[in-house]
């Protein structure tokens, strides 16, 4: 089912605020304190901070529509990388969320491989990502779209310190 992909401007801040926190509410909800959920929806999903990233020029907000409906987004992000990631021109995938609904129809693997042209586009050489360590479907995904473990990182969630497992793969 063919997807299309385009960068989020700033008119779409609102929108962009309203997927984001919704489908990480969804994807992670149930595994999760609610206390720790809200205050990092609270922190990492306000409009003033998507509004903050969207200025930045080392962060790219990519939107994905079928059928003119969006049914999700990415972020990739330059700056700093974990220890194990040794390319100096490597960016992060920082998030990837379909729309439950529309989960499992091809859209999320499409959606990364424009983060993956967008990267090379960019002239980044790598992309690198952290994936919490029981999400096994998506590391199912990432391993079957190329990528390869290079370490571990550390995530918080509120109080919470979870464990990452660091993904990468050449652009
Ligand atoms: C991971 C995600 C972006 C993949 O998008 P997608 O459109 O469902 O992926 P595709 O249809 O291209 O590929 C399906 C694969 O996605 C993975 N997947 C992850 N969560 C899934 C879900 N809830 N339903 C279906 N597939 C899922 C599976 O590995 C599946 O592969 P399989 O056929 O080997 O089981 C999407 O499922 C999602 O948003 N998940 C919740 C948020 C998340 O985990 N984001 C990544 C954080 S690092």
């Amino acid at each position: 089912m063919a997807l299309i992909v385009r960068r989020a401007l700033e008119k779409d801040i609102a929108v962009l605020t309203d997927l984001s926190r919704k489908t990480f509410e969804e994807a992670f909800g149930d595994q999760n304190d609610p206390e720790n959920m809200r205050t990092y929806l609270d922190a990492s999903f306000s409009m003033a901070q998507i509004t903050h990233e969207l200025s930045d020029p080392e962060t790219t907000y990519l939107l994905a529509y079928h059928q003119e409906a969006l049914v999700g987004y990415a972020k990739i992000q330059g700056g700093p990388s974990p220890d194990c990631i040794l390319d100096e021109k490597a960016i992060q995938l920082s998030r990837v969320y379909i729309i439950s609904q529309h989960m499992g129809k091809g859209f999320g693997s499409q959606l990364i491989q424009a983060c993956i042209d967008e990267s090379l586009q960019q002239r980044y050489t790598s992309i690198w990502l952290g994936v919490w360590e029981i999400n096994v479907n998506a590391q199912r995904l990432y391993e079957r779209l190329g990528f390869v473990r290079a370490g571990t990182k550390t995530f918080i969630l509120g109080t919470d310190v979870q464990q990452d497992i660091v993904y990468t793969r050449s652009v």
